[in-house]
This record gives C-alpha cells, structure tokens and sequence, in this order.
C-alpha cells in the first residue's frame, strides 16, 4: 500500500510539470495554452516554437511516463501489476490536468508513449509504427496520437496468444484509449470536418 501510494503520488507531481508551458515561458515568455493549438503538447511546441524545443518536450513528456513506472516496477516488481498501471495513469492525469498549472495541461500523449512503453512493448511498438505511418502521410499529428491509443489495446489483445500480459496492462491501455478520444475531441470533430492542423505548414 506504501508503494501504492507513493508511486501515484511520485506520478502525479511528475505528470503535472508541464515542461512545453515551462520552455514557451521561458525562451518566448509566452502561455503555450493560449497559442497554436492552445494545447499544452508537444504537437504544439513545434508549432508555436520549433523542433529542437518539441523534441526536447517529447522526449521530457515521455521520461515522466516511463519514471514512475520503473521506480513502481523496481519497487514492487511484477507480482503487483496494478501499482506500476496506476503509477501510469497519474502520471498522465498529472499531465493532462496538472496541479501547478491550475489543472490545464495536455492531451497525454507523450506520457502516454512512455507508460505504455514500458509496460506492453511489443503492441505500443507495432501501434507507434502505424501511428508515425499515418501522421507522415496525412501530416496531422492528432490522428496519429488517436491511432497510437487506439491499436495500442487492439495489438495487446492480439498478441496475447503468444506473449502474456497482465490483464491490469491491457485494462489501463483501454482506459487510455477512451482519455485520448476524450482529450481529442476537438481535434476529431476538426478531422472530420477536414479542418484539423496539418504539420510542416504555417497556420493558425
Ligand atoms: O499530442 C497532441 C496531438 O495529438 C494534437 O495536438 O496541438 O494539434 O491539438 P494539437
């Protein structure tokens, strides 16, 4: 229960710092959540600020997935698979909803990515390759995000036959899946309409 309750904790506060607002403030003194996309991402760092500043928000948003995970796997190993599922998902609360930015964050994404891969390699590796897939040939960003949530579960349910995960894994990639529908909501409606933001294009 300590190990529960420290690594949701550790996951939170570490999901919650929000490092694209922290570079947008800190190299252009701007509020990331009122520029581009006004989501407080990646996706919109290298809209509003360039790729070396989305690339280091990526890699930072991923790292705040993948930290509490292994502290909870390290800590409590494999016997318990719901404390490192758990310690996940607070981080990606954290980061969609994040207590030292008044609870306006990002869509969870990249912290996302780092959860689950580290907890269900193979299917997130496979969801990623269809995920970079789509957004190279659409360029839109959101339908790849929406692709990664989605066929992440798809692909642990298939490779279930042949390689074990816990059932707590799969669970939480499904609960993922219905947060990062819900996070896109906007940006679903705008890819039906034929709206949505492409990127390597100036807009806005
Ligand atoms: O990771 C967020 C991405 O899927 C969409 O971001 O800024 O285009 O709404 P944005």
């Amino acid at each position: 229960i300590i190990a529960l309750v420290v690594t949701i904790f550790l996951g939170y506060l570490l999901g919650s710092i929000s490092f694209s607002y922290l570079l947008a403030k800190h190299l252009r003194k701007i509020d990331i959540r009122t520029s581009g996309s006004g989501n407080a991402g990646a996706t919109n760092t290298l809209r509003v600020l360039g790729v070396g500043p989305a690339i280091t928000v990526l890699v930072l948003d991923i790292l705040k997935g993948v930290v509490p995970v292994w502290v909870a796997l390290l800590w409590v190993g494999e016997s318990s698979p719901v404390i490192p599922a758990l310690a996940g998902l607070a981080a990606i609360i954290g980061h969609n909803w994040p207590v030292f930015f008044h609870f306006r964050g990002g869509k969870g994404v990249a912290t996302t990515i780092g959860v689950l891969a580290t907890l269900l390699f193979y299917p997130s590796f496979i969801a990623g390759c269809i995920a970079i897939i789509s957004i190279v040939v659409t360029r839109y960003v959101s339908l790849g995000s929406l692709l990664f949530g989605i066929m992440t579960p798809v692909m642990a349910w298939c490779l279930l036959p042949f390689r074990f995960y816990p059932y707590e894994y799969i669970f939480l990639s499904m609960l993922l899946m219905i947060v990062s529908l819900w996070r896109h909501r906007e940006n679903v409606s705008r890819l039906l309409s034929g709206t949505e933001n492409k990127i390597g294009k100036k807009q806005m």
